[in-house]
């Protein structure tokens, strides 16, 4: 693995539960940078507001916002769109709204994964009804393949990492059952675990 300087840490234990890494610490590392050097120019002169969904978004958020030069805010919603399965529920729950009013503002929703586009597309209009400026998208990976030919195929996300396999994948925020949130990869989880 070359993901200094985790690599001893992650040698065996809960990194046993994995089938394989798809994207390592450097690979994610580095598409972070240039994401936020993509939101630094093209938000230039704005202030914008930097909105994580809790909790999958949390590592992604704090890598994201070190590496955009401006004056930008946070904030938080929380929302439930899964139960403790792998599958979606297709329910959307707010859970945790956000402190200050949007009106105005530039947000950058940022997210974990977009798997149905469920979660998203239910924020995005609920967030569009608060009269912000604009409102975009950056999601760490995209499944897009498993919303092939529906509805929501085109999500319309301003800022997206890496298209991600129609798998189960953990890590760097992405939970199964609460757990290896803390991994700084991204995995398939073997089969057997959630089996
Ligand atoms: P969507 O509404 O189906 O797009 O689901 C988005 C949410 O489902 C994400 O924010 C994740 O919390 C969760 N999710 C979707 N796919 C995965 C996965 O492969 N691993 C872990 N969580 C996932």
């Amino acid at each position: 693995m070359t993901d200094e300087p985790y690599a001893e840490i992650w040698e065996g234990g809960l990194r046993n539960d994995l089938r394989e890494v798809i994207f390592d610490a450097k690979t994610i590392e580095s598409k972070v940078v240039e994401i936020g050097q993509r939101i630094t120019k093209d938000y230039a002169d704005k202030d914008p507001l930097m909105l994580g969904i809790l909790k999958g978004s949390y590592p992604f958020l704090a890598d994201l916002t070190r590496a955009v030069n401006l004056p930008l805010t946070v904030d938080f919603m929380a929302v439930s769109s899964y139960g403790a399965g792998t599958k979606s529920s297709g329910v959307v729950r707010i859970l945790k709204d956000l402190d200050r009013s949007i009106e105005g503002r530039h947000v950058i929703i940022v997210e974990d994964i977009i798997d149905t586009g469920l979660t998203l597309h239910y924020l995005r209009q609920t967030l569009r009804g608060r009269k912000p400026a604009s409102v975009e998208i950056a999601a760490l990976l995209d499944k897009k393949a498993v919303r092939k030919g529906k509805e929501l195929e085109d999500m319309g996300a301003r800022y997206v990492g890496f298209e991600c396999p129609d798998e189960f994948v953990v890590g760097y925020g992405l939970d199964y059952k609460g757990r290896y949130r803390n991994m700084p990869f991204i995995g398939v989880l073997r089969p057997e675990i959630y089996s």
